[in-house]
């Protein structure tokens, strides 16, 4: 891969802490940005849904299926080891990027929703007792909902909510008042997509933890935007998916600290989970494995550890600088816009812009900045109680990656003038 940051010298790019992208080099490794949407150029800006793939996750995946792809853990022969070898390493490449301690701590699942039940279903079912409380916030993704609903309706135990202000943001006062002796686990997202709050989840882990109450991290929006370190979090789980990180659909990773995977019983029964079957007695299978039951998705695992290369070679402090410079360039447009009104105005905030326009509905906003070749979202983003809290059905919804440009912000700000044109 070509370098794919601008620098005016011979020196490094590493070593230019302010050296900016190159995003015309970067977009050429993304065929998808290459083309119309009714006839006009397309604007990519529903990154929070979905992000598109960098040509090395396409190839990644043309490599395997036509050079080595075979099952693993499961063949003496060739082709198996070489997948089994690549699978592997495709961990190892999360472990690097989260910067856990062992690659025995990375799971890979189908993505965030699965870590989380998995979690639920397994930890919870362990810990959780009928009266016990499960802690999560106000700007939950359903994701970071509905599974720890399913175990306290199983359990018996209760959901307690943290309430947020007015901007997006957790009240860290009433956060603490609801930490208490019956709290089992803190379910709190790092990065809302709904609001594109950055949460101060670091804090809230110590908080959580001077009180013996474990956390998971709901990292799906922000692994693709801001540098995550398990180790400095202290985090007990931290779950994402591959589609976000510019990976393929139907991968994801659960992190687990060791000292925890290995304590919870196994969450589906199957093939590769175990040591030894017999009709009396099943032994199950050491960490990692014992939580992927089933022929994984190989050539997923495989295609995420192309992403993260990409990533990282590009830098994810650089991508958090350049896409700062993204989202203060179109807040403040959108600001001078009247009749717009941003949902979200936290202080620490990524990626996500979500807005309204009086008198016009989110879906029709939608439709229009399509006929413009802008795409966005719009909708509840599966975040409906969030909705509620501001009390709107929904929001239109740009959301950034780094291929993004500060000229498709300038049309995404036209669009919007349009609709208003066409609602005048
Ligand atoms: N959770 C994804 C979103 O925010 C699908 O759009």
């Amino acid at each position: 891969m070509k370098s794919l940051v601008t620098t005016s010298s011979s020196v490094s790019p590493a070593l230019l802490p302010s050296a900016d992208l190159d995003v015309a080099r970067i977009r050429e490794d993304f065929p998808i940005l290459k083309q119309k949407v009714h006839g006009k150029p397309l604007v990519y800006l529903d990154n929070a849904a979905t992000s598109q793939k960098p040509q090395a996750v396409i190839d990644s995946e043309v490599e395997l299926y036509s050079k080595y792809f075979s099952n693993v853990h499961r063949g003496v022969h060739l082709l198996s080891q070489r997948s089994t070898d690549a699978y592997e390493k495709a961990r190892e490449k999360v472990q690097n990027f989260l910067n856990a301690r062992s690659s025995a701590e990375i799971i890979f699942t189908r993505g965030t929703t699965e870590g989380i039940n998995l979690v639920a279903q397994t930890y919870g079912q362990q810990h959780v007792q009928p009266g016990d409380e499960i802690l999560i916030s106000e700007m939950e993704h359903h994701s970071n909902i509905v599974p720890w609903q399913m175990l306290c309706a199983q359990k018996g135990a209760i959901l307690k909510v943290i309430p947020i202000n007015d901007e997006g943001e957790i009240l860290l006062d009433e956060y603490e008042k609801l930490l208490s002796e019956r709290t089992r686990l803190v379910g709190i997202v790092h990065l809302s997509n709904a609001l594109g709050t950055v949460n101060p989840v670091q804090q809230m882990i110590e908080m959580a933890h001077q009180r013996g109450i474990p956390v998971l991290v709901d990292g799906a929006q922000a692994v693709p935007h801001i540098p995550v370190d398990v180790q400095a979090l202290d985090c007990d789980f931290y779950v994402f998916s591959g589609h976000k990180l510019f990976g393929p659909t139907g991968i994801g990773v659960l992190y687990g600290k060791k000292e925890l995977l290995e304590t919870m019983p196994p969450y589906q029964g199957g093939g590769d989970m175990i040591l030894s079957v017999s009709f009396k007695k099943t032994e199950y299978n050491v960490l990692p494995f014992r939580f992927e039951a089933g022929t994984p998705n190989i050539a997923g695992a495989i295609a995420l550890g192309a992403a993260i290369d990409y990533v990282q070679e590009i830098g994810l402090d650089k991508i958090a600088t350049y896409e700062d410079k993204l989202l203060a360039y179109a807040t403040e447009a959108m600001a001078e816009i009247p009749g717009v009104r941003l949902i979200g105005t936290a202080r620490n905030k990524a990626s996500v812009l979500s807005f309204l326009i009086e008198g016009v509905h989110p879906h029709d906003i939608g439709t229009i900045l399509d006929r413009e070749g802008i795409a966005i979202r719009a909708g509840h983003h599966c975040a409906q109680p969030v909705m509620e809290r501001f009390g709107v059905p929904a929001t239109a919804r740009a959301s950034f990656a780094f291929y993004n440009t500060l000229e498709e912000v300038d049309a995404l700000i036209a669009g919007i003038r349009k609709v208003q044109e066409v609602f005048s």
